[in-house]
């Protein structure tokens, strides 16, 4: 292993990575003149709550862990309230305190692991509900020039599991801070098949959409503190309506959700799942007995594997169904 720091503990897939020398950042200030003391031409990476991230062997240069804490009210009209929260603090932290405090938007979101900073990047979702409905704005440093910038939710140009951040004119800004929305009358969102299925006999009520959120994630998939994984390893497909007609003609029971522009969102773990992959292993990695589009560790300490694993399931994907499936997780690093 290349000499530096061990970033097993800060991913949750434990993979024994290392960081040729990594900095905690707490402060945008400091985030500021960390960047202004590298080389002109160095990029440095950065790691959040290390939940969805696939790293290789070796992050040479600066690595900068996210360490940015707080939360202020900056502003309550009785309803609306606009919060501004700290990149480093923890989701599902901040998920149940603004549930305690009577904020509401964000129970469907409980129990996803990572930091608030990580949540913008690929626009979590769950049960119904995108972060992106409650984001306002999201503040950023340019990783090169220290430069600071306020990017409106437009400017973020959230999508299904995708934003500005995850392409070219995104990637060089590291989120330091995130102002949300919520709203102490926001009506339950309960319309999610498996959340209304959970609730069908209870009171339609936050407290009731947080705990059914939490027992169904606790049910169906492994917690990352004790099984290495990242949750959903691939996004689920969109396709254009054509494609979706033809995959229905020879696959009717195919799980399809709607889309923005007529597309439809297709199961990844549904296509998984018929092609028999549950339970099956690789090399010390695992596709989960409990969801078909989770991978678990079962002994793999580094990249290949995993990603040799998926690789062989988005292949099968492709020749029963001719749907390619993309990685959810973001890989950094580089291997050897
Ligand atoms: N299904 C199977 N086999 C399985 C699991 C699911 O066939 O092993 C089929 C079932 O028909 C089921 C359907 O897939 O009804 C949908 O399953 P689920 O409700 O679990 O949703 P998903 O589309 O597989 C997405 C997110 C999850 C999120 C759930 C719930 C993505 C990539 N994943 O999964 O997010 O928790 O919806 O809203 O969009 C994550 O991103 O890490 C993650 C866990």
């Amino acid at each position: 292993m290349t000499a530096g720091t061990d970033l097993t503990a800060l991913n949750t897939l434990q993979l024994h990575a290392t960081a040729e020398h990594l900095v905690t950042v707490t402060s945008s200030d400091q985030l500021q003149a960390e960047i202004a003391a590298l080389d002109e031409v160095a990029v440095p990476h950065v790691l959040g709550g290390g939940s969805n991230v696939i790293l290789c062997d070796h992050l040479p240069g600066t690595t900068l862990l996210m360490a940015i804490k707080g939360h202020e009210v900056l502003s309550d009209d009785g309803t609306k309230v606009l919060i501004r929260v700290g990149a480093g603090e923890s989701w599902h932290d901040f998920v149940v305190w603004c549930h305690h405090q009577g904020f509401h938007g964000l129970a469907n979101l409980a129990l996803i692991p990572g930091s608030v900073g990580g949540a913008p990047i690929q626009n979590i979702g769950a049960y119904g509900v995108e972060v992106a409905e409650h984001i306002e704005a999201v503040h950023v440093v340019h990783r090169q020039t220290g430069e600071r910038e306020c990017l409106s939710r437009e400017d973020c140009a959230f999508r299904y599991r995708d934003s500005v951040f995850k392409h070219e004119a995104g990637v060089p800004w590291i989120i330091t801070e995130v102002d949300f929305v919520l709203d102490r009358e926001a009506l339950v969102e309960a319309s999610y098949p498996t959340l209304r299925v959970r609730l069908s006999e209870a009171e339609l009520t936050h407290d009731a959409v947080l705990a059914a959120v939490i027992s169904i994630r606790r049910e169906r998939l492994p917690d990352p503190v004790i099984t290495p994984n990242v949750g959903s390893f691939f996004k689920n497909p969109v396709i254009s309506p054509q494609g979706i007609d033809i995959l229905r003609q020879r696959f009717p029971e195919v799980p399809v959700y709607p889309a923005p522009n007529d597309a439809g969102k297709i199961s990844a773990a549904w296509l998984i799942d018929q092609l028999g992959w549950r339970g099956e292993e690789r090399d010390g990695v695992k596709v989960s007995d409990g969801h078909a589009l989770v991978l678990e560790g079962c002994g793999a300490r580094s990249a290949a594997p995993w990603l040799a694993l998926a690789e062989e399931i988005a292949a099968s994907v492709k020749e029963a169904y001719n749907v390619s499936l993309d990685l959810e997780p973001r890989v950094i690093g580089v291997t050897g």
